[in-house]
């Protein structure tokens, strides 16, 4: 079967980072045909700058876009106690040889979705800002998104950066609202499933065994990742969010999901970025997205572990 044709819209983020590892590790299920980049864990002059830095580490030669600077509405929201000052605290920063495209992620996305490619699926790991505005700019481009998959949003688990709302929905719950209700095939991947995948010693371990560059990466950003979440939850490693989303387009048979409606709340100053699951039908509103509520963790590791292994000594 021919590789199914994807973007990557995302801020790392040490998670994202590793997610664009798993993406570039499986040319023959996924074609990579750009990383677009936005403001979310740190501004966008960094996230477009560790995108770049990713493919330097991993020699792919996935072109890079900067997008949108802040989200449509609010203003923006960064998370470096997390992240670290860079986004990517964990391994060394250095000028990367990838050049930023000169053309606007917003714009790529858009003729992208209306070049030769059939259809291309998207894959946002962060802030939905730069995919809510391409819609908005050309809604043509819409019967041309073959699938959204998401990392945003929590229902059993709870907020992670409010009580009641999960990241990268909280950092712009106008542009999640245009994304989840524009009636293209939806998945999103929460935090009920991310915050099972824990990066335990064991796993981590078994990645830096790997011993190529990719790897040593990915166990150099694990280790600052952890210090903060750790602690945080007392649990006995970080939540890998973003490759949850990669992974379900490599081996959807991990995941469960059932298909119901998602609302996000985008007034209330209490519970903005909030995630209404109706997952047990109780409304009659549409079901707008396929929400994934549990994940084979351990098989999710396997899968990244002989990914990461692909990448050259
Ligand atoms: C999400 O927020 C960011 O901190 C991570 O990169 C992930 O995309 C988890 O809530
Ligand atoms: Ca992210």
């Amino acid at each position: 079967m021919a590789p199914r044709s994807i973007i990557i819209d995302c801020d790392p983020g040490q998670d994202d980072a590793v997610a664009l590892f798993l993406a570039m590790a499986s040319p023959d299920e996924l074609e990579l045909l750009g990383i677009t980049t936005v403001a979310g864990n740190v501004p966008l002059a960094l996230t477009e700058r560790n995108a770049r830095m990713m493919c330097d580490i991993a020699k792919s030669s996935a072109p890079v876009f900067a997008g949108c600077a802040k989200p449509m509405l609010r203003d923006a929201i960064s998370a470096e106690y997390i992240h670290g000052e860079t986004g990517i605290n964990g391994i060394d920063v250095f000028e990367p040889e990838t050049p930023l495209q000169d053309q606007h992620a917003v714009d790529f996305i858009i003729d992208t979705l209306l070049g030769d490619k059939v259809t291309v699926t998207l894959i946002p790991t962060g802030p939905l800002t730069n995919i809510a505005t391409a819609i908005k700019k050309n809604p043509e481009i819409l019967p041309r998104i073959e699938e959204i998959v998401i990392m945003g949003g929590a229902m059993r688990e709870g907020g992670n950066r409010t009580p009641s709302a999960e990241f990268n929905i909280l950092v712009d719950p106008h542009a999640a609202d245009v994304v989840l209700n524009c009636g293209r095939p939806i998945t999103l991947m929460g935090l009920d499933v991310t915050h099972r995948v824990l990066s335990t010693e064991e796993r981590v371990a078994r990645i830096g065994a790997l011993n190529n560059p990719v790897a040593d990466a990915t166990v150099g950003m694990l280790s600052f990742f952890h210090r903060y979440d750790t602690e945080k939850y007392s649990s006995q490693g970080t939540p890998l969010h973003d490759p949850c989303t990669v992974a379900y387009l490599l081996q959807p048979e991990l995941f469960k999901t059932k298909c119901c409606n998602v609302a996000v709340e985008t007034e209330s100053e209490l519970t903005t970025g909030h995630t209404a699951v109706d997952f047990w039908h109780v409304t009659d509103r549409t079901r707008n997205v396929n929400w994934a509520y549990d994940i084979d963790a351990d098989g999710f590791y396997a899968l990244l572990t002989e990914r990461l292994g692909r990448f050259p000594l």
